[in-house]
């Protein structure tokens, strides 16, 4: 995030769509309306301490209460002080101590087809021998595990058992290369890492395990290997380092008690990448983040215990954190995991999943959903979906048209749609339509959840009026947020505390409409100024996605003598050829739909839109090409080098 600032964004989008909750929906909801919802909200405002102190006491499980609900120095906060709870225990033995042991915990099914199911006491055993067998690998409080594996049911039992033991894991996800994963373990000082032989990705085999070899000539802290047998490839082998799972676990004992560890304790790091410089290792708590985790699961999905939901997420990612692992088994949440690709063998996988297991709720990310609207109608009808009662995104805005689509065709116009707006820094769902209460907007994520308070400012740190966009910023402390950055408290301060005083800084901007909505509108970094005029991506881009022929965009300003800027987009087209014509066409369609002021200068036409490996558009990368620069700054988070190479070779006809 650089140090810019931006003044106030021009709102250019109309949604005047709305969608309130059914009536059966909201009767049986665990908050059905929009009084309910207010009367938490304004018991958090105000009274912050109280409202969390008495969620805690209900909702943790604690071998030691804290004497403290919130103490707070500046930029440095720290909740339920002095009490001792252990996540593991939350999501695993409370729910077998109150005699629900035998719900399933898990479903799981792996990309070939292969299936495994676990109770919450079938996976307790597990996670306590595996915690064991960190144990005897010399693992204990505080020791930084890093973990490189497929979406098995170990991936999760490993985080739960280094959370049992007070050790702290660095999940990065199975797509990185060796260099990422050194840099990482570099970083963080790993001492132990978790992988497999290989992981099954659209059929091949992907060789985790050479891929760990290189990375740990490159980062030597790393004393041990444990290795997952998963797809029977064949592997080099370091004696003395290298570790079978299946033999850790053998000899080990069955029992291991989960040891109280302090609120603030560090549960885990997680690497996400800032647009320039090295990956911030952000730093989670153990009361306060699982408290989150918990809390905002049930309120948003609405979860009840007949519930199958499915979030088809990687653990590699916050979202998998928060709401494969954490939230959902806190709650005692029947979970569906799945390892594959959403079209692999076909396009139809996830509704083949969704049917096959009844799934309820579901939680997926907008660049899915434009991949099944590319993919053709004909893949999801295929199926039987009435199963499913809440539908939720997250990750990037989702454009109206897109959010319709979903509501329709995946829906079938009777499921809420969840857009949750959070970060890997806040740990958890910070705004977000509560399903039984809030009328939804297509686009919009709607109002904050209790305990969470939004301030949108300009640049001169003034708040912005209705419906102009600015700097989103947080102006309280909750009890989810990151405690810092691994290693470096410095960056911590500058990147998210130092621009606006006393304020979490979040780095998107954002708008609030007149009803009250919150409408993200991007990253502080990607607005473009044509002409003295803000304009953010996501609206330049949900005009363009709501013509038939588009199914993908990205929009970015590049230089240009008159304007300043003038906008450049790249769209993927949904069936059609591209052509002059349809150019001029989506022209005029911008027009129509936003005003002159928006028209894109350039228009390309793409097969694919270059992304991160969690699927968000890499606008930073085509903010280059669209200049005609080479790309610039880091791209080892880019998912695919071929798609960038390849736009910087076709020219715009
Ligand atoms: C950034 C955080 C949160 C878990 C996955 C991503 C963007 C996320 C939304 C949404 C508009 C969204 C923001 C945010 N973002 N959700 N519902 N609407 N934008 O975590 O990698 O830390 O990314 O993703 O720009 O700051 P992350």
């Amino acid at each position: 995030m650089s140090e810019k600032t931006t003044g106030q964004i021009d709102n250019v989008m109309h949604e005047d769509r709305l969608f309130p909750p059914s009536e059966e929906f909201s009767s049986k909801a665990v908050i059905g309306s929009m009084d309910q919802y207010q009367q938490l909200y304004d018991a958090a405002a105000n009274d912050l301490e109280g409202f969390w102190d008495g969620i805690a006491r209900e909702d943790l499980h604690w071998f030691e209460p804290y004497d403290t609900v919130l103490k707070q120095e500046g930029h440095n906060v720290e909740w339920f002080v002095g009490g001792k709870t252990n996540i593991s225990y939350n999501c695993l033995d409370a729910h077998i101590v109150a005699g629900n042991g035998d719900r399933t915990a898990i479903i799981w099914e792996g990309e070939p087809g292969d299936q495994r199911t676990l109770t919450y006491t079938e996976l307790h055993a597990e996670v306590c021998k595996f915690a064991n067998g960190l144990k005897s690998l010399g693992v204990g409080v505080g020791d930084v595990v890093s973990i490189y594996m497929p979406m098995t049911p170990e991936l999760a039992i490993a985080m739960l058992a280094c959370v049992r033991i007070g050790a702290i894991h660095s999940v990065i996800f199975a797509g990185f290369s060796a260099e990422a994963i050194a840099d990482r373990n570099n970083d963080a000082n790993a001492k132990v890492q978790l992988t497999s032989d290989g992981l099954y990705r659209r059929g091949k085999v992907l060789p985790l395990k050479a891929t760990v070899d290189e990375a740990l000539e490159k980062s030597p802290t790393v004393e041990h290997v444990v290795v997952l047998k998963r797809v029977e490839n064949e592997i080099a082998w370091t004696e003395g380092r290298d570790h079978w799972w299946h033999e850790l676990v053998e000899s080990v004992d069955a029992d291991c008690p989960a040891t109280p560890l302090d609120s603030e304790a560090t549960s885990f790091i997680l690497y996400t990448s800032g647009s320039t410089g090295k990956p911030k290792g952000i730093r989670h708590t153990t009361s306060g983040y699982n408290l989150w985790a918990k809390k905002t699961f049930q309120w948003v999905f609405d979860w009840r215990p007949d519930d199958v939901y499915w979030c088809t997420a990687d653990c590699g990612w916050i979202t998998g954190h928060s709401y494969i692992v954490y939230g959902p088994m806190s709650a005692g949440a029947t979970c569906l995991m799945f390892e594959g690709a959403p079209n692999y063998p076909a396009e139809d996988r996830f509704w083949d999943l969704v049917e096959k297991y009844k799934v309820t709720i579901m939680y997926t990310a907008p660049t899915a959903i434009r991949a099944f609207i590319k993919w053709g109608d004909e893949h999801v009808e295929k199926h039987d979906l009435s199963s499913l009662r809440l539908l939720g995104t997250v990750g990037e805005g989702i454009n109206p048209e897109a959010w319709m689509w979903y509501h329709e065709k995946i829906g079938g116009g009777k499921c809420p749609i969840v857009d949750t707006w959070w970060q890997t820094e806040t740990g958890g769902l910070m705004m977000s339509p509560l399903p039984g209460a809030t009328a939804t907007k297509p686009g919009s994520c709607t109002k904050p959840l209790p305990g969470v308070f939004p301030t949108i400012v300009d640049e001169s740190l003034q708040p912005v009026g209705e419906n102009h966009g600015g700097m989103l910023c947080i102006s309280r402390p909750w009890p989810g947020m990151l405690r810092g950055i691994w290693g470096d408290d410095e960056r911590f301060f500058d990147v998210y505390w130092k621009t606006v005083p006393g304020s979490y800084l979040t780095g998107d901007n954002a708008r609030i409409d007149e009803d009250g909505y919150y409408w993200i509108m991007g990253r502080i970094d990607d607005v473009i100024n044509v002409s003295g005029h803000r304009l953010s991506t996501i609206e330049v881009e949900s005009a363009l996605v709501s013509h038939d022929a588009i199914a993908e965009c990205a929009a970015v300003g590049r230089p240009h003598d008159l304007k300043g800027q003038a906008i450049a987009v790249f769209c993927s087209l949904k069936g059609v050829e591209p052509s002059e014509e349809l150019r001029q066409e989506l022209k005029l369609h911008v027009r129509k739909e936003i005003g002159a002021l928006a028209v894109p200068d350039d228009i390309r036409f793409t097969d694919a839109i270059p992304k991160t490996r969690s699927g968000k558009i890499m606008r930073r990368l085509l903010r280059d090409v669209a200049a005609g620069r080479k790309a610039v700054g880091d791209t080892s988070t880019l998912e695919d080098f071929s798609v960038l190479a390849k736009l910087a070779e076709d020219d715009e006809g």
